[in-house]
C-alpha cells in the first residue's frame, strides 16, 4: 500500500509553480473530439484524471499523440460512440463526452459515471438539456443513450444550478447544432472561459463566457487548434492555504489571482499576509490564524474545491469557524479524518463549526477524496509528530507532483510503498 509519511513543523520556503488546471484541461481535452483536424495541447499536467479521459478519447478511436505535457489528439476518424463502463466509473467529468459525440456521430451510449462520492451528483441538467436540443435519451442497464440522427438543434436552456459540467456539456453539443443555443444561468468559473478559449479559437461562435448567459450561434466545422491550459486555481489556493498554516514565505508563480478573489479576502482575514505580484502571489505566514467562516458557492464565490483545505487551516484557529457547504451535499468525509488529528469539528446539516485548537497532532488517515487529501496533506505538514496518509490514487487525481514541490519547499514528506 501507497502512502504519504509527513514529520510536520517544517515551515515552507521558496518557490513553487503551478501546473495547468485540471478542471479546465479534462473538458477542452474532451473537446477535440470535435475538430476535422488534430488539436494539442501544451504544458498539460501530469495527473491521473489527463490519463484517464486520454483512455476513454482513445477508446472511442481517437489517435493521441504524447510527448511529455504535449497532446495531440486526432479525432477524424472516431470509430466508437461508447463508453465503457471500467472507464467512466473512474472518472465522473467522462460523462462530459456526451455532447460532442452526440454533435458529431448522433449517437453516444456512456456508462453512468463515477468520480468522488461527493453527494450524489446526478447528471439530469446535461441530459434535459439534450432533450431540450432534439436528442432522444434513454437510460437502462447502467447506461445512458442518446441518439439525435437528424443532428442537434438550438434552443434556450435554463439550468436549474449553474453546473460547471452541463454547462460545459451542453457548450460542445450546441457549437455544431443548427441555430442559436443560449444558456440561462450558465456556470461562470474561468474553466469554462478558458474551454470557450479553445473552442472559438477553433471557429466557433461563443459569446458571453464568464457571465451567466451564453449565447452559441452553431457553425458547420472546426479545425484544431493549439492551447495552454490556464493554471490550476485549486492548485495555487492549496499551496496558499499550506503557507498559511504551515508557516513561512512562499512564493506561488504562474497564478492568476484574479480566480482567487474569495480566497484572497478570507486568507487576509485569518490574518495572513498576501502579496499580489504579476503572475504570482507570495504568502508570509507565522501560523497564527483568525478564524473566519466561509460559504462554498458556484464561482465567483468561495470554491467547493478549497473548502476541504480551508478547513484544516481553521482546525488551528483561534476561535470558532463556521464552514457551510452549499454546493455538495456530503462535502465532510474529511472531518472524521482531521478529528483523528485531534481536531475540534461538529457538523450540523450543511455547516461544520470548527473551534480551533493550538496544533494538531500526527495519526494514520486516509484521503477520502481528492480534495480531502489535499486537506490532510496541509494538516500533516502542520501537526505535531508523524502523519501517514493512505488511499493516495485520490490525490494523485488531480495534484501535479504534490510530494515534489512540497519537498522544494522544505516540507518533510515521503511517499513510500509498503506491502
Ligand atoms: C466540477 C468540478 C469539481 C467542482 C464542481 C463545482 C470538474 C472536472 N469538476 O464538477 O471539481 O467541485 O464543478 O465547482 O470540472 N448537479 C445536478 N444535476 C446535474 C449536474 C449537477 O443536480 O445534472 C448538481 C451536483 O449534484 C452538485 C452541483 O450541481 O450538487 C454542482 O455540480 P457541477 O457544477 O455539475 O460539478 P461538476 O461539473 O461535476
Amino acid at each position: 500500500m501507497e502512502k504519504l509519511i509527513i514529520h510536520g513543523g517544517n515551515p515552507l520556503r521558496g518557490t513553487v509553480r503551478i501546473s495547468s488546471a485540471k478542471n479546465a484541461v479534462l473538458p477542452i481535452i474532451v473537446a477535440t473530439l470535435l475538430p476535422e483536424t488534430p488539436a494539442t495541447i501544451v504544458d498539460a499536467p501530469d495527473l491521473d484524471d489527463v490519463a484517464t479521459i486520454c483512455s476513454v478519447l482513445e477508446s472511442l478511436g481517437v489517435k493521441v499523440d504524447r510527448h511529455e505535457g504535449r497532446l495531440t489528439f486526432d479525432a477524424s476518424d472516431i470509430k466508437r460512440a461508447e463508453a465503457s463502463y471500467e472507464l467512466m466509473s473512474r472518472m465522473r467529468a467522462s460523462f462530459l463526452i456526451m455532447g460532442p459525440l452526440l454533435a458529431k456521430m448522433g449517437h453516444a451510449r456512456i456508462a453512468l459515471p463515477g468520480g468522488c462520492m461527493i453527494g450524489s451528483r446526478p447528471i439530469d441538467l446535461h441530459l434535459k438539456a439534450f432533450e431540450a436540443m432534439g436528442a432522444e435519451i434513454h437510460m437502462g442497464n447502467g447506461f445512458v443513450e442518446g441518439r439525435a440522427p437528424n443532428g442537434l438543434t438550438g434552443t434556450t436552456i435554463y439550468l436549474d444550478f449553474p453546473s460547471v459540467g452541463a454547462t460545459e456539456n451542453i457548450l460542445m453539443a450546441a457549437v455544431t447544432a443548427k441555430g442559436q443555443t443560449i444558456i440561462e444561468n450558465a456556470a461562470e468559473e474561468p474553466e469554462i472561459v478558458d474551454l470557450v478559449t479553445f473552442l472559438n479559437s477553433m471557429g466557433a461562435n461563443i459569446k458571453g463566457a464568464g457571465t451567466n448567459v451564453i449565447r452559441v450561434e452553431g457553425v458547420k466545422s472546426l479545425l484544431g487548434v493549439e492551447h495552454t491550459v490556464i493554471p490550476d486555481r485549486i492548485e495555487a489556493g492549496t499551496f496558499m492555504i499550506a503557507a498559511a498554516m504551515v508557516g513561512g514565505d512562499v512564493l506561488i508563480s504562474n497564478v492568476l489571482s484574479e480566480h482567487l478573489k474569495p480566497l484572497l479576502a478570507k486568507l487576509h482575514e485569518a490574518g495572513v499576509k498576501v502579496v499580489k505580484e504579476f503572475d504570482s502571489v507570495r504568502v508570509i505566514s507565522d501560523g497564527h490564524i483568525t478564524s473566519t467562516d466561509i460559504k462554498t458557492l458556484p464561482y465567483p464565490g468561495f470554491p467547493t474545491d478549497l473548502q476541504a483545505q480551508f478547513m484544516a487551516l481553521m482546525t488551528i484557529g483561534n476561535k470558532e469557524s463556521k464552514i457551510t457547504e452549499t454546493v455538495f451535499e456530503n462535502r465532510f468525509m474529511h472531518v472524521g479524518e482531521l478529528q483523528r488529528m485531534g481536531a475540534s469539528i461538529r457538523v450540523e446539516g450543511r455547516t461544520a463549526i470548527v473551534t480551533g485548537v493550538p496544533f494538531l497532532k500526527g495519526a494514520f488517515v486516509r484521503a477520502t477524496d481528492l480534495r480531502a487529501g489535499a486537506a490532510l496533506t496541509l494538516a500533516g505538514l502542520s501537526a505535531h509528530g508523524q502523519t501517514e496518509i493512505g488511499e493516495l490514487h485520490h490525490i494523485d487525481r488531480g495534484y501535479d507532483h504534490l510530494v515534489e514541490k512540497l519537498q522544494g519547499l522544505g516540507a518533510d514528506i515521503v511517499r513510500v510503498n509498503e506491502d
